[in-house]
């Protein structure tokens, strides 16, 4: 009898564990009953929706066409990376979009680099932008610009990696350089990558319980630099005054997020959009970035790695060794640049001349 009641037990335990692990379903936008569909969107090969949005000078009018990869827990509303003023100035047409299980866009749980690289194919031949485009990609969106550098390179007129976001185990990192620079990391963000990395499945219950410390991006808190400070401090003032557009984004403790009225862009829910963002960025590649080639070995087109040096989230380390071993990458530190730092004063002009004039540049300091 007790033998049985034990049993029991230890199934519904079980069983209890097993739910409490498991992420709730996606609300998927446009579903019977769930989330409206407020923005264009494109339909994939695979049948997902792409949600997307339009900036800038008019597409037939534009002298530049790019794509922007936005960062983590942001969405297609981010298009802060090119001022008004820089659109008009150098004729930029700037699409956006929401990648996959953000904002408006179908979730993805075959997401790999692969497939976000072939939508970002897809929805520039959708939107009809020709043979070739720019794509620029800031801190989590890095890594989809080091996807299109590996799998639609024929199709890149050039590229801007703002800050990308390392994986410590990309192969091409000595041991103990990639080791150092991760236990520098909070140990709370030591543990959330180890989970995303070798346990992916726990990532929805790790970063939604309340027993220790989730992830420090997740919770808004991250290591940022004195700069960082400042920054959000300067943009808080601006949105406080009353002429602030209600487009405007957002620089703060959650990035880069955009205005107020916008939907969130973890509305369908936080596992097929922040969490697989992780379990993606920080999982095995299919490819290591330090063995790409240079995609404008025989064309014209030039690849920008822009880091600040003083950056809490990504190791600045890592990000050397990586342009020491892509020596075709045009890498540009900033001294005292923290995670934030395209927001100082004339850093994102900089970063768009630079990328649209083909500039071959020494370092510019903030
Ligand atoms: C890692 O090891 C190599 C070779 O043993 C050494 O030259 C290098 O300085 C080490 N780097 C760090 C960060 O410890």
């Amino acid at each position: 009898m007790l033998k049985k009641i034990v049993l029991v037990l230890l199934v519904g335990c079980l069983a209890w564990a097993y739910q409490a692990t498991r992420p709730p379903p996606p609300k998927i936008c446009g579903s019977p009953g769930g989330l409206p569909i407020t923005s264009s969107r494109i339909k994939l090969r695979d049948g997902r929706q792409l949600a997307y949005a339009e900036h800038g000078v008019p597409k037939d009018m534009a002298k530049y066409k790019i794509i922007f990869a936005h960062g983590f827990g942001s969405s297609r509303h981010d298009a802060s990376i090119a001022t008004s003023e820089t659109t008009e100035q150098l004729g930029i047409y700037l699409l956006t979009f929401d990648r996959p299980g953000y904002g408006e866009s179908d979730p993805d749980p075959k997401r790999t680099m692969q497939s976000t690289a072939l939508d970002i194919e897809e929805l520039a031949d959708k939107m009809g932008l020709g043979q070739k485009f720019y794509v620029i990609g800031y801190s989590m969106g890095g890594q989809v610009v080091w996807g299109c550098l590996k799998y639609i390179p024929h199709r890149l007129e050039g590229a801007a990696l703002i800050a990308p976001v390392v994986n410590y185990w990309w192969s091409g990192f000595p041991k103990n350089l990639s080791a150092k620079a991760y236990y520098e990391q909070y140990p709370q963000d030591q543990w959330a990558l180890r989970v995303a990395h070798y346990i992916p499945w726990l990532t929805y219950w790790w970063n939604t319980q309340k027993w220790f410390p989730a992830s420090s991006a997740i919770a808004r808190k991250p290591k940022f630099s004195h700069q960082d400070l400042e920054i959000m401090s300067k943009f808080a003032g601006r949105q406080s005054s009353k002429h602030v557009k209600s487009n405007e984004m957002h620089v703060n403790s959650g990035f880069v997020t955009c205005c107020q009225k916008q939907t969130l862009p973890t509305q369908q829910g936080e596992f097929e959009s922040i969490h697989r963002d992780m379990m993606v960025g920080f999982g095995s590649w299919e490819f290591d970035v330090m063995e790409i080639k240079n995609p404008f070995a025989n064309t014209a087109g030039t690849v920008y790695l822009w880091q600040g040096d003083h950056d809490g989230l990504v190791p600045v380390t890592l990000q050397r060794h990586i342009v020491g071993r892509l020596p075709w990458i045009q890498y540009n530190e900033i001294a005292g640049g923290g995670h934030l730092f395209p927001y100082a004063d004339g850093i994102r002009e900089a970063i768009m001349k630079a990328l649209l004039r083909g500039e071959k540049l020494s370092t510019v300091d903030s």
